[in-house]
């Protein structure tokens, strides 16, 4: 496999990077966007591409390096910089994702793109989750956007779209995601304040990067959802971060997404049913406190 990745400076990037590193049947390629600079624990060639960069320059500036697959994480993917930036939610989101698509076409490699369980409203959740089949409607420019992308990636029917929802862990990257501003908070005795009544699938990040990396290999084609293995609310995620990471869960505060209003607003429940994916792959994503346990 000879693999080109986008996004690869980010917190999914960094350990798709790491398991990539690790195998000898893969040749590691980077398309960078020049947003982040931390590449620091990385063998593989990379490339600059300038915003203005379309898919006919992009063919000439990676003609020679013969790729096979692209997996496509690049994006901005921030809720809120999104809402306050809908022209380079645009960008980013949209727009690099069809010079994306365009490229893969046209030199017959295979595409996965990373999506969101913030393409559903939360609207009409069922305690099993959203399922592939559930139709899809957003009501932040993020979500908008990750489903433009997702229409982008799937004009190619080999290719693939997978949903993933909160990602927790750590990663090589300077980007630590939720689990860092929670642990930064347990050591400094903080109080944290996390929504009772906010609902995801969350699935730590070697689990989603691991399953990622077979999808892409195995160019499982279509739409696959990518949670980990149980709904939990905000609150109950924290407690389990605090028990996993060795930490008092008192200094958990639970609070209403009602009476917090955020922008974007945020959904209730966007939990995904993934066991289409997992059963495929006879794999199951760890549950928290398993995930975070330390290796002996
Ligand atoms: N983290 C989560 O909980 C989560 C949940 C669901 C879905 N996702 C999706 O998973 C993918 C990876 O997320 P992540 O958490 O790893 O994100 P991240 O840490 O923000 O990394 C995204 C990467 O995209 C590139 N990038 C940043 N801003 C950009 C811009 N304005 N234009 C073009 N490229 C830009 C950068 O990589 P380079 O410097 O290498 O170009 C950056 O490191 C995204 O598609 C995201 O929507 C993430």
């Amino acid at each position: 496999m000879r693999i080109l990745v986008t996004g690869g400076s980010g917190f999914l990037g960094g350990v798709c990077r790491d398991l990539l590193a690790q195998r000898r049947d893969a040749r590691v390629f980077l398309l960078r966007s020049g947003h982040r600079a931390d590449y620091a624990n990385t063998s593989a060639a990379s490339y600059t591409a300038p915003s203005s960069l379309n898919a006919n320059d992009l063919a000439l500036l990676l003609e020679p390096l013969a790729i096979t697959h692209i997996l496509h994480l690049g994006a901005l993917s921030s809720a809120e910089m999104c809402e306050h930036d809908p022209n380079e939610a645009l960008r980013a989101n949209v727009t690099l994702t069809h010079m994306v698509a365009n490229y893969a076409s046209r030199i017959g490699a295979h595409l996965t793109t990373v999506s969101t369980d913030l393409v559903f409203d939360g609207a009409m959740a069922t305690s099993s989750g959203f399922s592939e089949q559930d139709i899809p409607h957003s009501i932040s420019v993020y979500g908008l956007s990750k489903l433009s992308a997702e229409r982008a990636t799937l004009q190619t029917p080999s290719n693939t779209v997978v949903r993933t929802s909160l990602l927790y862990g750590h990663s090589p990257s300077s980007s630590k995601g939720v689990l860092g501003w929670m642990e930064n908070a347990f050591r400094e005795g903080n109080p944290l304040s996390l929504f009772a009544d906010e609902y995801r699938t969350p699935v730590h990040v070697v689990d989603a990067a691991r399953a990622l990396l077979a999808i892409t290999e195995h160019r499982l084609s279509g739409l696959w959802h990518c949670g980990g293995p149980r709904r939990l609310s905000r609150t109950e995620f924290g407690e389990l971060v605090a028990r996993g990471l060795g930490y008092d869960t008192s200094l958990i505060r639970p609070v209403s997404r009602i009476s917090s209003p955020t922008l974007p607003a945020r959904p209730e429940d966007v939990s995904l049913n993934s066991e289409r994916l997992w059963s495929t792959l006879a794999e199951r994503p760890r549950e928290v406190l398993e995930a975070l346990r330390p290796s002996r």
